[in-house]
């Protein structure tokens, strides 16, 4: 099979490339991606340049907004396109909106316009429970919920959801969305609630809880997750959303007491800021279509994933202190600035 990932050189992207190349020696991958500030080839070395992979695996610099590259890539042939690029942090999108606006339905609506010309025979958009907005304390987000995004980031990918649907109704395109909940693990870039708070409490820096700290999201551990949009992939029917979670809601605090504890560090670090503007209180995915139709399920739970995940960052320092001693530090600096201790 040969498929073309978008955003490949991101967290989720990386692991799906390195999951479906260790585990399939039939598949092909061309990853394109722009290599954004969240953008590392270094997630890729252990197939980048590597003689055993050198035929199954290349990579090209690109924009998928750039409609040439992607007209000319997609005139190669691929049975199917993952489409993970896009600019993902809600904290950024707060800050400046217009970069998502481009990438994220531009860039989907770009692709869609090469799926339609060349023929590809699946295009699966990576979307986000995001796209639903927030619950109460009851209920769960299904795929009949509404689409009530709260976040320039939630609503750009909520209009590239829709792009999609209105590709497979006018153009019969072979579309299916995936809405998944908040992914953690490996390579995942340290402006994300978890791998902030494991890198902070390795280098006993403050971990900034937004608001009351009470704020719930579903976990589900990356490498479920790719396993997931294999099997969407592949069983998959045409002009369908599948929910994907992890059955795992927990609270901010929790979860940041429960990093602390695993590294042995005081809970004195945790320090309460001000609220991010718009803040959704609370997600939960029901995944039972996936599960009943396709038949997947998570394999780890929480205190795996954690677990692994905390391993991963304490054996990799090298890959995470470049990227906060570097451009990011002036990031971090500016947000923790603008939400300065309650
Ligand atoms: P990420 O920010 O780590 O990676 C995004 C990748 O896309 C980067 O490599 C970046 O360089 C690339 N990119 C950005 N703009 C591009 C462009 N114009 N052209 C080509 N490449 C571009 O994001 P992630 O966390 O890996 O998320 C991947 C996808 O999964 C996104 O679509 C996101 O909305 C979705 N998603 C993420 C989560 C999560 O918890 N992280 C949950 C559900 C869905
Ligand atoms: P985040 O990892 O940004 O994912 P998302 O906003 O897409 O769910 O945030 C997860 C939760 O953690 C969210 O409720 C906001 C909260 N959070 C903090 O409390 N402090 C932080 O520094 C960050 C980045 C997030």
């Amino acid at each position: 099979m040969k498929i073309l990932v978008t955003g490949g050189a991101g967290f989720i992207g990386s692991n799906y490339i390195l999951f479906m190349l260790q585990t399939f020696p039939d598949v092909q991958i061309t990853n394109v991606d722009k290599l954004t500030y969240a953008g590392n080839l270094e997630n890729l070395s252990a197939i980048e340049c590597k003689d055993s992979y050198c035929s199954r695996y290349r990579f090209i610099k690109g924009d998928i907004v750039d409609r040439i590259l992607i007209d000319n890539l997609l005139s190669q042939g691929f049975d199917a396109v993952i489409n993970f690029a896009a600019e993902s942090h809600v904290d950024r999108s707060i800050e400046e909106a217009g970069i998502f606006i481009r990438t994220n339905v531009l860039g989907t609506q770009i692709l869609l316009e090469g799926i339609k010309k060349y023929k590809v025979g699946r295009f699966i958009q990576i979307s986000t429970d995001e796209v639903y907005g927030s619950l109460g304390p009851e209920g769960k987000f299904t795929e009949e919920s509404y689409l009530k995004p709260n976040s320039p980031y939630s609503a750009s990918k909520a209009g590239a959801d829709l792009i999609c649907r209105a590709y497979f109704k006018t153009f019969s395109l072979p579309v299916i969305i995936t809405r998944c909940s908040n992914n953690y693990g490996p390579y995942q870039f340290p402006e994300k609630v978890i791998p902030l708070f494991i890198t902070n409490a390795i280098e006993n820096i403050p971990l900034p809880l937004y608001g009351d700290g009470l704020n719930i999201r579903d976990w589900i551990y990356v490498e479920d997750h790719c396993r997931a949009i294999d099997l969407v992939l592949r069983k998959g029917k045409v002009g369908e959303i599948y929910n994907i979670g992890g059955n795992c809601e927990r609270t901010n605090i929790t979860i940041t007491q429960m990093i602390l504890e695993k590294l042995n560090k005081p809970k004195t670090l945790i320090t309460f800021v001000k609220d991010r503007p718009g803040h959704d209180r609370r997600y939960a995915i029901a995944a039972d279509k996936i599960e009943k139709e396709i038949g997947w399920k998570p394999a780890h739970s929480f205190e795996t994933g954690i677990d692994k995940t905390i391993t991963w960052y304490l054996n990799n320092k090298s890959w995470w202190e470049k990227i906060k001693s570097g451009e990011y530090r002036n990031y971090y600096h500016q947000m923790y600035g603008n939400r300065s201790s309650l």
